[in-house]
């Protein structure tokens, strides 16, 4: 049986980079679930979709015009014969997809396209913001990790050469929009082990991971 460890937690908690790191060392794959949203929203938005319609996203979500590709080193989004996954990690499209990941037909047709990223595979870690309570419920390992404010934006910041100050606001948005909305919200999963991991280094919280698995 496929073994599972679930990471999820507020925006830039170092989930994608924790977890990335974890399925490296056990020769796992990796899925970041956010990808999903993002990508969906990424092409909503080249096409025009109005992001207040709440069908015409959904339907888009089922689409054959994009797809999500699993590599061991990313999650990448391809669309219109390339990867456009550079693109869906600006912030602008993180906010859109949190905006259309409130949508309940949105999360009904990802969730088993998120749920096949096990098939067929010896584990995976997922990471997100509903993994250990929605997409995988049984999972063996559950984690949330958390991180202070302004080291989670100083982060973000850094990899998209942007302002701290743009990305403390940028997230508080997204953070409460993410864990206040009523289908599948952030919430720490109920048995998770959660991770503050404010100062700690990469190794170490990959280890301490490594040692629960
Ligand atoms: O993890 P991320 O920054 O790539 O996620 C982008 C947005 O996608 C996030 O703000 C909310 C949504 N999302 C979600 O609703 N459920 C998930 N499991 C993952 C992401």
């Amino acid at each position: 049986m496929t073994k599972v460890v679930t990471i999820d937690g507020p925006a830039a908690s170092g989930k994608s980079t924790v977890s990335r790191e974890l399925a490296r060392r056990m020769g796992w794959n990796w899925v970041s679930t956010g990808a999903f949203y993002r990508g969906l929203a990424f092409v909503a938005k080249e096409k025009g979709i109005d992001f207040l319609n709440e069908e015409a996203i959904a339907d888009l979500a089922n689409s054959k015009e994009w797809k999500v590709v699993l590599t061991h080193e990313r999650t990448e989004v391809e669309y219109g014969g390339h990867f456009v996954t550079d693109e869906i990690a600006q912030d602008s499209v993180g906010q859109l997809a949190s905006l259309i990941s409130k949508y309940k037909k949105v999360r009904e047709r990802l969730l088993q396209n998120q749920r096949d990223c096990k098939i067929g595979v010896s584990g995976l870690v997922a990471e997100g913001r509903d993994c250990g309570t929605v997409v995988f419920p049984n999972a063996d390992v559950k984690i949330y990790l958390t991180a202070n404010q302004e080291q989670r934006a100083e982060r973000r910041a850094k990899e998209l050469g942007v302002s701290v100050e743009s990305m403390i606001n940028s997230q508080e948005v997204r953070d409460k929009q993410d864990s206040q909305r009523k289908i599948a919200p952030l919430q720490i999963p109920e048995n998770a082990i959660v991770i503050d991991t404010t100062d700690m280094s990469l190794d170490y919280v990959v280890k301490l991971i490594e040692a629960k698995v």
